[in-house]
């Protein structure tokens, strides 16, 4: 009886931790769209009618969820020439997480 409770609380903190890290391999877009401002992705782009100083460089992000995804953004992030071989964009400075939390953002954009 005893062993039987131990394995179902045992099984209940598995289901949570992979729950936990379900989330977050699939980001955060509210984490994402902080670190939109926090790393002045505004600068070079236009989103929601705000844009940057240099917004004419990048252009639109509006709806980029319907043009680009996930797989794409990786790799442009992180070597912007192996999808656009004449871009511009500096290669982003973010860690794995905020990469993730970023695309998460980018993906909401519709
Ligand atoms: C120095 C200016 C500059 C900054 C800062 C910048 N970008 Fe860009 N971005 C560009 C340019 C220019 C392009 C057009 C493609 C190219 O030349 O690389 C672009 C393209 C993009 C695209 C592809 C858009 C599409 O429609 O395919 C995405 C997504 C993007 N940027 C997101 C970001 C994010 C997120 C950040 C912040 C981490 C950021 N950019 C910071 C200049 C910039």
């Amino acid at each position: 009886m005893k062993a039987k409770l131990l394995a179902s609380v045992l099984l209940g903190c598995i289901a949570s931790l992979s729950a936990a890290d379900r989330g977050a391999q699939e980001g955060d877009p509210e984490i994402g769209q902080a670190l939109f401002q926090a790393k002045m992705c505004n600068l070079c782009h236009t989103l929601a009618g705000e844009s940057g100083p240099m917004a004419n460089l990048g252009g639109s992000l509006d709806a980029v969820g319907q043009r680009r995804d996930a797989a794409w953004l990786r790799v442009y992030f992180t070597d912007p020439k192996a999808v656009i071989p004449t871009a511009t964009m500096p290669p982003a400075e973010l860690s794995a997480t905020e990469l993730r939390d970023m695309i998460a953002y980018l993906l909401s954009l519709r």
